[in-house]
């Protein structure tokens, strides 16, 4: 969730898109998505953080998967050509404001609440291809990225320009001013930021150690000839495979353990103490969550109003725990009650394959409006449409523009009718069907379902939503309200009807 002053502000929600290299963005006044953006150069985003301080302000995205610099068809077996892109999207504007190339596969990333640094764990620090190339190294890192030292390289001119973004240069033993690398073991993953707003936990997967990171010596960090490792604080040896840590606000951090299957809270200033050779054990207790969690979120954990009162392990198997439903298995998400020493496990739910990632958002935070405003900005153009063709769509229309193989249907609702019962077009137009709901009762939502043309869409209170779509073969089709919205549901309904083509 999008933040102000170091925590949530009830804006905005962003998703990254693994798959297709993509931010969504999710206004949570309405909970729809409201803009997509595909990140050029990178490839895979996975870690995503928005900036905590002031604002969000950036969109922090790494990419995983590294390709050719430049990436044209050309290059395939020249892994010296290959690099990896962290990318700063604008959350306001949802475009890319810059690009730094790194080395390494970029997996989680964070930030500070001073608005100074973003930092991202990365595997395959060694930039190989095979499994046994990509683990062949004791160290990876953390790339500690210098916000403004990067924001003056662009204003400098000191950057690439690709596919439209201007990208620095802050590969491993490049340029120090903007990236520093600094050394973890083994293969490390999550990266969080705690409330207490100067340390940051490096989760170690293939280590049974966290590493504690301590921002206030971030700025010594990029002097010259500095110790890489001389920002990390403390080092505990928590248990096996370490991959996220929350936190309670009250010094305490909870890392999941994925092979040891367990939860295991630990107090930050006794693992500093014990780095520094203190005979103290950091580690507070351990439960056994079921089974190998993933990730894991505290209530508000990862805000500076982190209230140490329940956290979530996202378990990624369930194995016996649930009736078999055949080979996918559900998987565990546990509820668990930090509010003392002892952790208790105090709920069980078994959710669809494969769920992984959560925020702990404060109700009061979040206030959903409940009818949308007619001058909602998320159908500005098709109002803009509408006003070109003359059509009203705040009032009762049923109104069919044709403009030449375009065809666009403008109707209204209100329970249980459809202003239009039918409408004409013909064979291989491109249809686009308008929908204003003139309901304005809470939760009085219709839809406009079309058969057999893969066309499905929710109407709510107030709501203008389109659909287009291209009129198959020649007949007439039903479309329908598939939302219950009264005693005459059922008959909620219209025809389409298909001419064919040159008849
Ligand atoms: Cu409208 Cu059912």
């Amino acid at each position: 969730m999008s933040f102000t002053d170091g925590t949530y502000d009830g804006r905005y929600i962003f998703v990254n898109d693994k798959a297709n290299t993509r931010v969504a963005r999710v206004r949570s006044d309405v909970m729809k998505c409201d803009r997509i953006t595909e990140i050029p150069n990178a490839k895979a985003i996975h870690g995503l953080r928005p900036q905590k301080f002031p604002r969000t302000g950036y969109v922090f995205a790494n990419g995983e998967d590294e390709t050719p610099m430049v990436n044209d068809g050309s290059v395939l077996d020249e892994p010296e050509k290959y690099v990896n892109f962290f990318t700063a999207l604008d959350g306001d504007t949802m475009e890319v404001a810059w690009q730094v190339m790194v080395t390494g596969n970029l997996d989680n990333t964070d930030c500070d609440y001073q608005g100074k640094y973003a930092f991202s764990t990365s595997y395959n620090s060694e930039m190989g291809m095979t499994l046994a190339e990509m683990t062949a190294n004791e160290m990876d890192h953390v790339v500690i990225f210098n916000l403004a030292e990067i924001e003056r390289g662009i204003a400098a001119g000191d950057y690439v320009e690709l596919n439209g973004v201007k990208v620095i240069d802050g590969r491993k033993g490049q340029n120090k001013r903007y990236t520093r690398y600094v050394p973890i073991p083994n293969s490390p993953h999550g990266i969080n930021t705690a409330p207490d707003q100067r340390h940051v936990v490096v989760n170690g997967k293939l280590s049974p150690t966290c590493s504690v990171l301590d921002v206030t010596k971030m700025d010594a960090l990029f002097e010259e000839d500095a110790d890489p490792r001389s920002i990390v604080v403390a080092e505990p040896e928590l248990g096996l495979g370490p991959l996220h840590t929350a936190f309670d606000g009250q010094g305490n951090a909870y890392t999941t353990l994925f092979l040891d299957s367990q939860m295991v809270k630990w107090n930050i200033e006794t693992a500093i103490r014990a780095y520094r050779g203190a005979s103290v054990d950091p580690i507070v207790s351990k439960v056994d969550v079921h089974y190998q969690p993933g990730h894991n979120h505290s209530t508000m954990g990862e805000t500076k109003e982190a209230d140490g009162r329940w956290l979530v392990s996202l378990n990624k198997f369930s194995k016996d725990r649930f009736l078999n439903v055949g080979p996918l298995k559900p998987e565990n998400e546990q509820i668990i009650d930090i509010s003392s020493d002892e952790m208790q496990v105090v709920h069980d739910g078994p959710t669809f394959a494969e769920p992984h990632d959560v925020i702990l958002v404060r109700r009061d935070i979040v206030n959903p409006v409940n009818v949308w405003d007619r001058n909602d900005p998320m159908w500005a153009e098709t109002r803009a449409q509408a006003e070109a063709d003359g059509v009203d769509i705040d009032s009762w229309a049923d109104t069919v523009i044709r403009d030449g193989d375009k065809v666009r249907v403008y109707m209204t609702t209100r329970a249980p009718v459809f202003s239009l019962d039918k409408f004409e077009v013909t064979e291989g137009d491109e249809v686009t069907v308008i929908v204003t709901n003139l309901d304005d009762i809470d939760d009085l939502t219709h839809g406009f379902t079309l058969n057999n043309h893969g066309v499905a869409m929710e109407v709510s209170p107030r709501q203008t939503a389109s659909v287009t779509f291209t009129a198959a073969k020649p007949g007439v089709y039903w479309y329908y309200c598939q939302w219950f919205c009264h005693a005459l549901h059922m008959e909620m309904r219209g025809r389409m009807l298909v001419k064919p083509r040159g008849a």
